[in-house]
Parts: C-alpha cells; sequence; structure tokens
C-alpha cells in the first residue's frame, strides 16, 4: 500500500502518466471552473412544524460518493428530516430545503468540476441555510492522519463562492480498478494506491447523526 500518499502525488502521478500515456491535456488536474455571477432567487419554502426538507446532493466518477451519500440521506431521515438525495447533475434548487449537505469525490486534490460548478451557481441560496460539505477520497483511507491536507479541499471552493460549511465530513473512498478508466488505473497503479473499497459507512452514519443538529434538525 502507498503509504504517505499526498495531494502532490496524486497531481504529479497523473502528471507522469499523462505524459507516459500521451494523453494530449487530458488531464487529471481540477476542471476549471467559473462561479455564477447571477445571485439566485432567494425563495424559502415554508415547511410544516419538525418536517425539515434537507437535500443531500452528490459529485461521483464512480459511485463511491453516491453510496455514502445514501447513507447520510438515510441517516437523517432517521433523525426526523424530509431527505432527497440527488445527484450533482440533475442540478437540484436549493431554495426549495431548509438544509443541504454536498458531497464529491475527488481528483487531484480537488471536488469534481460539476459539484464545484452547482455550488457556485448555488451560492446564494447556500449561504441563506445550513450547508454541510463532505469529501470522499483515498487519502481518509490511506493516511487518515492527513485529514487536515483533505479538508483543505475545499478551502478554493469555499474562498471563491463564500459558503461556509456548518461542518465537513472527511470520508474514505475507494479504489477498484475496474471502475477506473485506463489513464486511472495507471495513475493509481503508478502511485501504489491501495485497491479496495474503504468506505466505512457507520463512520458516514455517525458524522451525518453528529451534523443533524448543526443542519437545524431536533436532536
Ligand atoms: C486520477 C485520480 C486522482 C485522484 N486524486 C486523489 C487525490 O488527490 N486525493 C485523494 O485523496 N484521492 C484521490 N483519488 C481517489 C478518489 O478520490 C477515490 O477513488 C474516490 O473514492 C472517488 O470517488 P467517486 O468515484 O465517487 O468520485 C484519485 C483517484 C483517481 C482515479
Amino acid at each position: 500500500m502507498g503509504a504517505g500518499l499526498t495531494r502532490r502525488q496524486f497531481v504529479t502521478g497523473a502528471a507522469a502518466v499523462t505524459g507516459a500515456v500521451a494523453l494530449g491535456g487530458a488531464g487529471y488536474v481540477a476542471a476549471n471552473w467559473a462561479p455564477d455571477d447571477e445571485p439566485d432567487e432567494l425563495v424559502r419554502e415554508t415547511m410544516g412544524a419538525g418536517m425539515s426538507r434537507v437535500l443531500v446532493v452528490y459529485g461521483t466518477k464512480t459511485g463511491c460518493t453516491a453510496g455514502i451519500a445514501e447513507q447520510i440521506g438515510a441517516t437523517l431521515a432517521e433523525a426526523g428530516a424530509t431527505v432527497d438525495v440527488r445527484p450533482v447533475e440533475d442540478t437540484p434548487d436549493a431554495a426549495a430545503y431548509d438544509a443541504v449537505v454536498v458531497g464529491s469525490g475527488v481528483r487531484a486534490g480537488s471536488w469534481h468540476g460539476a459539484v464545484k460548478s452547482w455550488v457556485a451557481a448555488q451560492a446564494a441560496p447556500l449561504k441563506a441555510r445550513p450547508t454541510a460539505f463532505f469529501t470522499a477520497c483515498l487519502t481518509m483511507a490511506s493516511d487518515p492522519e492527513k485529514a487536515d491536507e483533505v479538508r483543505a479541499y475545499t478551502d478554493p471552493l469555499i474562498a471563491e463562492t463564500g459558503v461556509q460549511p456548518v461542518d465537513v465530513g472527511l470520508f474514505a473512498g475507494m479504489n477498484e480498478p475496474k471502475r477506473f478508466s485506463l489513464p486511472e488505473r495507471l495513475i493509481m497503479k503508478a502511485m501504489k494506491a491501495p485497491q479496495g473499497d474503504f468506505r466505512d459507512m457507520a463512520a458516514v452514519a455517525e458524522w451525518a447523526r453528529g451534523v443533524a443538529g448543526n443542519l437545524g434538525l431536533a436532536g
């Protein structure tokens, strides 16, 4: 197992493999993105007492983060919320919910571009209601002591959009070669990244229970 995997190693590993297989700049660095300048309409639905509506929105390349999002949604539903778990491609409207949880897998130290774009486009409603982030990645499996480094993956997004999460959940993801493209497999192999599904759903549920109060759900 690749001890001490760092963001720099993911970036340099990607660069090395990119060169080696002549990917022609397809690249695995963070996608460029631009925040939407137009503020979203601030519409807050009136909810029945004790029936907070929570949106759990996620971006995934392999399905790994979808499973984590489903677990968060199930746990928040147990806490009494009405929960929608949606892929970011559905472009859900944050203004239709009382609280939001946003999560993504990671490539080269950054959330997937579609999730960053959604947060930027939804910044106004997200800032007007409690919003939590979560990140699924391999560093939390290989080097959990590097949690601060993983937490910092979302710092540029927070600075760019002004969306201040009430918490950032950090979860181990997966490295299952059959779910990756060939170039991605080569990158992971070059890095000697540990193989397997390292998701710990008990830890995910524990985080969701802990964050429920910060999302305005009754404890
Ligand atoms: C090309 C590539 C780059 C990656 N870069 C990172 C990284 O910088 N940091 C990290 O902790 N994990 C990294 N990972 C691991 C993924 O974040 C992990 O596989 C995660 O479970 C992906 O979730 P998703 O498939 O739901 O998007 C990388 C994986 C690949 C294939």
